[in-house]
C-alpha cells in the first residue's frame, strides 16, 4: 500500500502543484494514499449529505484519551484536552495567551521553519539555544539551555524533532521538563511528530511528567502519521485547566473553538482502526531511510546523512558542493527534482537539505537519481 502513489498532482496539492516539473521532497506529507478505514469512514459521512456546523463527538476524548495511553503511557483527562484547527494556530494563539511583546522565548535551531515566525508573530524576544551535531546526529546543549531558560517565559520544544529526526529519550525529555519547573517556564510540547517511530525508538511524551510540573502544554496531531494535515485538526492538551480555560477564552474569541466536520472523523477513525497500518508505514519510511543512506554513501559521499530515529524526514549536510540552497535549488530544478534548503530551518543550515521519505519505493528511487546526477554534475 505505501509503493501505490496517490495521484496528486492537479489536486491544488501544496507540495506537488507548488513545484511544477519536479518530483517533489519537501513539503512534510507523504504521497500514498490514507488508511482504508478513513476513507470508507469519510465516505459514510459524506452519504449523509448536510454539513453544517459541528460539535466534538462525545466518544473524541476517550478515543484520543485510550491512543494515549497504548502509545505513550500517559493519562489525559478529556478536560484537558482542546482540539484546534491545527498545531502552529494553537502555538500561535497559545504564545499569544500566555507571553507578552518582548517576553523571552526559547527555541532550538535547526528548526522547523514556522517555530521562529511563531515567535515574531508574538513579538517575543527569540533565544536560541541551537542543537549541536557531532557529525551523525544532533543533541541537546543542555548548560546552554539551562542559562537561557533563565528569565525565559516560554521554550517551544520540538518533539520528535523536524528536521533533524531525533526522539529525544526518556531522560532527555525529564531534563527538558525539570529545567523548564527549574525557571518556571511554560513548555509547549510540539510533538505533532509522535507516532513517526524508527529503527525501534521508542517516544516519550512530556505528558509522562504532568506530576513533576504544572505548566506543560502537548501538541499532538494525526496529521503527519496519517496524513490528514489538510484537515486542520490538532489536540491541544493542558495540564493545568486553568491555562486551558484561557486558551480556549481565547480561541473562542478568534470564532475557532468549535472543530471541523471531517477532521475529528478521521482523528477518531486512525486512532481506533490504524495502528497496525502506522507501524507498517514506520517499517516503510525505515526501508526508504536505509535505501538513500546506502544510495548516497555510494553515489555521494562526501554527503552526511544525519542519523534518523523518527519522523520522515531525512536531514542531510550537502556543503560540501560549496553551494547557497538558492543556487543548489536552481540547479536541482533543472534535473526535475525539488526539496527543501535547510537556511529553512536555522542560521546556520544553509547548504543542507531536507529530504521527504513518505512516498512510494519507486518515487524515491526516481528523485534520487536525479538528486545525484545534479550532485555529481556540481562537484565537477
Ligand atoms: C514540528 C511540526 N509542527 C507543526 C507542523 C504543522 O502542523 P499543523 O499543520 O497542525 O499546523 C509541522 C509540519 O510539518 C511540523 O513539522
Amino acid at each position: 500500500m505505501f509503493n501505490i502513489p496517490a495521484k496528486r498532482k492537479n489536486t491544488n496539492c501544496y507540495k506537488w502543484d507548488n513545484c511544477p516539473n519536479t518530483i517533489p521532497f519537501g513539503v512534510a506529507d507523504s504521497d500514498y494514499k490514507v488508511p482504508l478505514a478513513v476513507r470508507l469512514a469519510l465516505h459514510k459521512r459524506i452519504a449523509q449529505g448536510a454539513f453544517g456546523y459541528c460539535i466534538k463527538s462525545p466518544t473524541y476524548d476517550a478515543t484520543l484519551k485510550n491512543w494515549i495511553k497504548n502509545n505513550y503511557d500517559y493519562d489525559v483527562m478529556p478536560e484537558q484536552i482542546s482540539v484546534s484547527p491545527g498545531t502552529v494556530f494553537a502555538m500561535n494563539a497559545i504564545l499569544s495567551v500566555f507571553t507578552k511583546p518582548g517576553d523571552k522565548v526559547i527555541i532550538q535551531e535547526p528548526v522547523y521553519t514556522a517555530f521562529p515566525l511563531l515567535l515574531k508573530n508574538n513579538q517575543n524576544t527569540e533565544e536560541f539555544s541551537d542543537l549541536i551535531f557531532d557529525g551523525k546526529r544532533f543533541s541537546i546543549d543542555f548548560d546552554d539551555l539551562d542559562r537561557k531558560l533563565d528569565g525565559a517565559k516560554a521554550f517551544v520544544f520540538c518533539s520528535p524533532h523536524n528536521p533533524v529526526g531525533r526522539t529525544w529519550t526518556e531522560s532527555e525529555v525529564k531534563k527538558v521538563v525539570l529545567l523548564c519547573k527549574k525557571h518556571n517556564v511554560l513548555l509547549i510540547s510540539d510533538e505533532i511528530h509522535c507516532d513517526l517511530m524508527l529503527f525501534g525508538s521508542k517516544f516519550t511524551s512530556v505528558g509522562k511528567y504532568f506530576d513533576l510540573y504544572k505548566n506543560l502544554i502537548v501538541c499532538n496531531a494525526p496529521s503527519k502519521t496519517f496524513n490528514l494535515a489538510g484537515f486542520f485538526t490538532s489536540n491541544i492538551i493542558f495540564n493545568d485547566i486553568e491555562l486551558k480555560k484561557a486558551y480556549d477564552e481565547k480561541i473562542n474569541s478568534m470564532f475557532c473553538a468549535e472543530p471541523g466536520l471531517m477532521g475529528p472523523i478521521a482523528a477518531e477513525t486512525v486512532y481506533t482502526k490504524c495502528g497496525v497500518w502506522m507501524r507498517r508505514q514506520n517499517k516503510h519510511i525505515e526501508k526508504n531511510y536505509l535505501y538513500l543512506k546506502k544510495y548516497l554513501a555510494q553515489y555521494l559521499p562526501k554527503a552526511v546523512v544525519t542519523e534518523m530515529e523518527s519522523t520522515y524526514l531525512a536531514f542531510i549536510d550537502m556543503r560540501y558542493l560549496g553551494k547557497t540552497d538558492e543556487e543548489l535549488g536552481a540547479e536541482l530544478v533543472k534535473y526535475g527534482v525539488s526539496v527543501n534548503g535547510g537556511k529553512m530551518y536555522g542560521r546556520n543550515y544553509d547548504g543542507w537539505v531536507r529530504f521527504n521519505l513518505a512516498c512510494p519505493i519507486s518515487q524515491l528511487k526516481k528523485g534520487l537519481k536525479r538528486f545525484v546526477d545534479c550532485c555529481v554534475f556540481l562537484e565537477e
